[in-house]
């Protein structure tokens, strides 16, 4: 049953129930019109009160639906909602806890409504590339004025119940704590004999000189959708609600709605928002799966990235303790931290008290058998096998049983690092991005030997330190990092062929990246990258790669880091400044291969740079080490910079078709270092089947 019914003295009471939100789903919008056409044929009942069970009056449109048929199956929240309107017998929404999209769309079809405070009101539609498409444009500026339901659509936030008193959105706002449906039950008698019956459509909006607020909103909206057509659908169609009448305004919102619902741009919103719902979920791991309590954490290595980690855990209200060599090294780890506490101090985003608190979390040791009792330690050191052997092997002797031992290696072999162990069943990595307390992404590591519980608490813990967890398979650079060098690749070649590093990076930004590949190398540091390419020339010599970037580490330009990599920085300033010196060793670099230079399209370097990252990410797919075309997608926005109105490289690609993609590849592969350019099976099976990645 997703809507149980009940009569109350003279008045039905209908409440939604599908859990956990009461989403709107084909089940619960039938139960919903049967309970409304039951109240209406009982003689008995003079009032109906809809109310919501458990955690919500509703959350909405059920997202299970979002991307099938059943939304459109009748009876679709439109004729629910008509339902509703055309009720003979007065229809109370009786509000709590959470009432937003469809959910706040339906109390707007109710005659009243009754609320508690707290209670979340909002149409978040916007934040999915859409508009609210059942009504609440055309309703709420109508109980809530032009103004605040224009803020509401086009920003999507929640605003509390209580916030409404002066607005005629309840009709009572009851005090908090009070049983609502009784209240809601007696309410509805007390209006029961009122007729004519209220009806939100038949009011108007009063704004006098609308068009001078709707032209200022369009212009201020406009500059901040960026590539976003939704925020200014939102004020067309809100400004319908004043300029029109209520059914052409109705009409004019669902046009606009199912325009908008087929830009590439909403889509990719919707994918992302599944994206990461489904990365915390693994085939062989099941939800039940029981998860080790994590109260207390330990870090080894108290660097950039350990100190980061270690506020992560502060942050989410665990303990956690650092653990270094050398006293002076402790030292510095935690007067970093702190400072980092202080700066957010002083910009306003962290009280006096949420700082003590945090930094009283963070303690030091340089003792291994300080850190014995903590249930996860993550191993933060130089990223030399040898340094991890040792921690390893001192971690097993001293860790409790049933710890987690966790490495926050980026290119190490994991099974390798767990194999150092004991009990490899208990090793994983996480593999967190630089800065660690400020970027969303943590890829998880999944080991040979990594037991399922280990992965169920880390996905979990990823949550509670407000990261988007991910699962890779083990691999050299696992998804992310394997995938960034065929991009890293190519924007060297590119440099050899004719770009000069501000070309490129203006290219890519074009295309939506936060950063092109030379401003971020010059903000993660050269010398990491040259580092690793060092170890290449040995390891594996067959693999290409440009030297124009050793050549720029050997002028000692690292980056940010020494005031001048790619780019000339200034004290204080972030901006990139172009260096003639570093131009003019690209250009004698080329010469120097015996390459004319020429003339390269942004097309061909959006082209080339992305889908570079496409192929590799097909090959992951291929190998087992990433699961889900939408799982590297989700890597690439969240710690990438990848412009999510696209959806991430693998969602980007099957909007590209993959066909045309593999057509470019092929183009590129009979080209200079066309061996970099072979298609990957994977997408020339799916590109000859007209299939994508992410079906
Ligand atoms: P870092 O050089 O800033 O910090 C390493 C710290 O470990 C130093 O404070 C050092 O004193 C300490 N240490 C060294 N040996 C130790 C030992 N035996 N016991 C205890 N402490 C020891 O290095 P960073 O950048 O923090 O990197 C640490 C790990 O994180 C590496 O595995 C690296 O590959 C990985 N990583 C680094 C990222 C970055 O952007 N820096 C991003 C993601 C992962």
């Amino acid at each position: 049953m997703s809507a149980d019914y009940v009569v109350n003295g003279k008045v039905a009471v209908i409440t939604l129930n599908n859990p956990p939100v009461n989403g709107l789903g084909l089940a619960t919008r039938a139960a919903a019109v049967d309970a409304i056409h039951r109240a209406q044929a009982d003689d008995a009942v003079e009032a109906i009160v809809i109310t919501g069970a458990g955690k919500a009056f509703s959350g909405g449109a059920d997202i299970k639906e979002f991307n099938s048929p059943k939304a459109l199956t009748e009876p679709t929240l439109h004729t629910l909602i008509r339902v509703v309107e055309s009720s003979t017998k007065p229809t109370v929404a009786a509000i709590h806890t959470i009432c937003m999209g469809g959910g706040l769309e339906l109390a707007l079809g109710c005659n009243y409504r009754v609320a508690v405070p707290g209670a979340q009101i909002a149409l978040p539609e916007v934040k999915l590339g859409l508009l609210p498409g059942a009504g609440g444009t055309q309703r709420l500026p109508r109980l809530i004025g032009l103004e605040r339901a224009m803020n509401m659509v086009v920003s999507g936030v929640f605003v509390p119940s209580e916030k409404f008193e002066d607005t005629a959105l309840f009709d009572k706002l009851f005090a908090a704590g009070t049983d609502l449906v009784a209240e809601a039950v007696a309410f509805a008698g007390s209006i029961a004999a009122l007729r004519p019956l209220p009806k939100v459509r038949d009011r108007t909006v009063d704004y006098p000189h609308h068009e001078a607020f709707l032209q200022f909103t369009r212009n201020t909206v406009k500059a901040m959708a960026g590539p976003y057509p939704a925020p200014l659908e939102c004020v067309e169609t809100v400004a319908a609600s004043v300029t029109r009448k209520f059914d052409d305004g109705l009409k004019f919102e669902r046009e606009r709605f199912l325009q908008l619902a087929q830009t590439n741009e909403s889509k990719a919103l919707r994918h992302a928002f599944f994206a990461e719902r489904s990365a915390s979920k693994l085939p062989d791991v099941p939800a039940d799966t029981p998860v080790r309590a994590i109260g207390q954490a330990a870090i080894v290595g108290a660097g950039t990235m350990g100190g980061g980690i270690a506020m992560n855990f502060a942050n989410a209200g665990i303990p956690v303790i650092l653990l270094e060599t050398k006293q002076e090294a402790l030292d510095k780890g935690l007067a970093t931290i702190r400072k980092n506490y202080e700066n957010t101090m002083k910009k306003g985003k962290l009280t006096q008290e949420k700082f003590d608190q945090r930094v009283g979390l963070i303690s030091g040791t340089l003792n291994y058998e300080a850190i014995g009792q903590a249930d996860i330690v993550v191993e933060a050191v130089f990223e030399e096998m040898g340094v991890k052997q040792a921690v390893f092997e001192k971690l097993d002797q001293v860790m409790k049983p049933g710890a987690i031992l966790a490495s926050n290696t980026s290119t190490l072999d994991l099974n390798r690092i767990a194999a150092f162990t004991k009990r490899p069943q208990d090793v994983v990595g996480t593999h967190f991005f630089s800065p660690a307390n400020v970027m969303k992404l943590l890829e998880i590591v999944r080991g040979q030997h990594t037991a399922k519980d280990v992965l169920a608490t880390t996905l979990a813990l990823s949550k509670k330190l407000k990261k988007t967890g991910v699962v890779s398979g083990v691999c050299d650079g696992f998804i992310g990092n394997r995938m960034i060098e065929q991009y890293s690749r190519q924007a060297g070649f590119l440099l050899e062929e004719g770009c000069l590093p501000e070309q490129v990076d203006q290219a890519v930004e074009k295309f939506g990246f936060a950063m092109g590949p030379f401003r971020m190398g010059d903000l993660a540091g050269n010398d990491i990258g040259w580092a690793i390419r060092k170890r290449r020339y040995v390891e594996k010599p067959q693999i290409v790669y440009s030297k124009t970037a050793d050549l720029l580490c050997e002028m000692g330009r690292y980056g940010q880091k020494t005031g001048a990599g790619w780019y000339d920085y200034k004290p204080g300033d972030r901006k990139a400044y172009p260096n003639a010196a570093v131009n003019d060793m690209i250009v004698e670099h080329s010469a120097a291969l015996g390459l004319a230079r020429r003339k390269i399209s942004d097309e061909e370097i959006v082209e080339r740079l992305v889908f570079a990252l496409v192929n590799e990410g097909a090959h992951l797919l291929e190998e087992g080490i990433a699961m889900r075309a939408s799982d590297i997608d989700m890597v690439y926005l969240t710690g990438y910079g990848f412009p999510v109105f696209r959806g991430g490289p693998m969602f980007y690609a099957d909007t590209v078709g993959l066909y045309n993609v593999k057509a470019a590849i092929d183009k590129y592969a009979s080209g200079r270092h066309g061996d970099a350019w072979t298609a990957a099976p994977l997408l020339v099976k799916l590109a000859a089947e007209g299939k994508r990645f992410n079906d």
